[in-house]
């Protein structure tokens, strides 16, 4: 919600605070704001894109600004933090020539981001040209001449690894995947290619799928998602601290979430009857590739207590409608939800019929979370009344999709806009959020998995504002 499309107010207001005699330009401050994709579809596409050579040569951010890098100072860099990230691959390549140091630098504070393809692009080049490059440690007959990586460049790359070819990953020595292997599992910009060269690697050094530890699941990162259904399968998933780490990665298809979710029932000899509420966590985002029959089989009062943490869940309408159903049995009839109740369900009222939707008191539209607004089929969304969402409160209005957007009537229109403009007496807002009430107290969560922020995230956060802003 910090931008989307146009530059937003929240972006104006904070780039003056860390450089305000660089961010002077709109072209500047739009570029900033397109960083982020704050808008993920519903439900989650895919992961960003893998890291090309190309990327390096598109020059997309406008570089109308007050002065050259190439005449700043190495103060004046280090200075910019995070928003090298986003200077052109022109201006980052001058950027590596004279400062390599504090480019890496500023690459290894942002792991865990997806800063953009320039930039990963020069941090990648930059650390290459750095390091000596002896002959590849795998003598294998399809290595020869290839530059694999060390583990000095694995560490000092951070995500910008997510340059290498897949040749290069595969080509990689056992000891530097060995010791690498969870750095490698959390690149986030890794593509289909490289994850699949990366469990090849995997199964070289750690036998077949089926051979392995529960530690070898937990290093794996985003590694398993290169896993087919069957290869899914094979994998030891009795202990559901297990399945939580898988379940931290939210790029499954439904058919690999369906694989570990039996894997789990079949390995710890469990039925859906007997899920007690932190299985209920741990499976997480598997829990969507569950069908009706099975969601009816939950246990209420397991699925009551950890109601808000199924609430961050971004599944598919039709999973979402049987979590209401669910709902339903736990608070009643949603014409009787209070505000406490909807904004406890999260997407879950996102399963809401148009019926059930269009009988909403205007007054409960602000407890909507925006992630669940985002989940409402554009076919119902549209059967909310102008009243409504007018009432919806800037936050949810700035969640309406585009082609929720082109399903409105012209009075729904200008009631969103009136919604997105805040324009209402301010009381009103102030009072609706003070009235929120406290989140509920999460579950008793196994080890290892309370502590994983990822895992419920939902649908969006543009991870690299947040990290610019902090
Ligand atoms: C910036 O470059 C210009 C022209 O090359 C030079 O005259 C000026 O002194 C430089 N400024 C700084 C701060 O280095
Ligand atoms: C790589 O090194 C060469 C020569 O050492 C240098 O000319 C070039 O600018 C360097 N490239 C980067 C991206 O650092
Ligand atoms: C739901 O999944 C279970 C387990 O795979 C299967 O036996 C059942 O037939 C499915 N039910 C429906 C309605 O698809």
């Amino acid at each position: 919600m910090w931008c989307s499309g146009r530059c937003s107010s929240a972006c104006f207001r904070t780039m003056p605070l860390l450089t305000s005699t660089l961010w002077t330009s709109w072209g500047t401050c739009s570029a900033a704001c397109r960083q982020p994709s704050s808008t993920t579809e519903c439900p989650q596409g895919p992961g960003p894109p893998p890291c090309t050579a190309s990327g390096a040569a598109q020059t997309s951010a406008p570089s109308r600004r007050p002065r050259p890098p190439q005449n700043w100072t190495a103060e004046t860099i280090q200075d910019m933090g995070p928003f090298l990230a986003l200077f052109s691959g022109d201006e980052l390549s001058s950027v590596a020539t004279k400062f390599p140091d504090i480019l890496q630098q500023t690459a290894s504070e942002m792991a865990g981001t997806s800063p953009p393809q320039e930039f990963l692009w020069a941090v990648f080049e930059s650390v290459r040209n750095g390091s000596e490059r002896g002959p590849s440690a795998d003598p294998s007959p399809g290595c020869l001449g290839v530059g694999a990586p060390s583990s000095d460049d694995i560490f000092r790359l951070a995500e910008a690894n997510a340059c290498w070819a897949p040749e290069a990953l595969l080509c990689m020595g056992e000891d530097v995947f060995l010791r690498n292997v969870e750095l490698l599992g959390a690149v986030r910009g890794f593509g289909p290619p490289q994850l699949t060269a990366l469990k090849e690697k995997a199964v070289q050094v750690w036998d077949a799928p089926s051979h392995w530890r529960e530690h070898h699941i937990l290093s794996l990162g985003r590694i398993a998602l290169a896993f087919n259904e069957r290869e899914l399968g094979q994998l030891g998933l009795s202990a559901i601290d297990t399945v939580a780490s898988l379940s931290q990665q939210t790029e499954w298809t439904p058919g690999q979430a369906k694989s570990i979710l039996r894997g789990f029932l079949e390995d710890s000899g469990s039925r859906i009857q007997d899920l007690k509420s932190f299985h209920l966590v741990g499976l997480g985002a598997t829990l969507c590739a569950m069908n009706a029959t099975e969601i009816s089989l939950i246990r209420v009062s397991e699925f009551r207590a950890v109601v808000a943490r199924i609430g961050t869940l971004v599944c598919s309408t039709d999973v979402l409608a049987e979590f209401k159903k669910k709902a339903e049995a736990v608070f009643g009839n949603p014409a009787e939800w209070s505000s406490s109740v909807l904004q406890e369900l999260g997407t879950i009222a996102a399963g809401l019929t148009k019926e059930e939707l269009r009988m909403l008191d205007k007054d409960l539209m602000p407890y909507f979370q925006p992630s669940a607004i985002r989940c409402l089929p554009d076919e119902i969304f549209k059967e909310l009344s102008a009243e409504q969402i007018a009432a919806l409160g800037p936050e949810n209005a700035a969640a309406v999709t585009p082609a929720q957007r082109r399903q409105l009537g012209v009075w729904q229109l200008q009631s969103l806009q009136r919604a997105l403009d805040g324009d209402k007496p301010r009381a009103w807002q102030d009072a609706a959020l003070s009235a929120r009430p406290p989140r509920t107290p999460l579950a008793r969560a196994p080890p290892g998995v309370s502590a994983s922020g990822g895992l419920w995230l939902g649908c969006s956060l543009p991870v690299l504002m947040l990290q610019l802003l902090r």
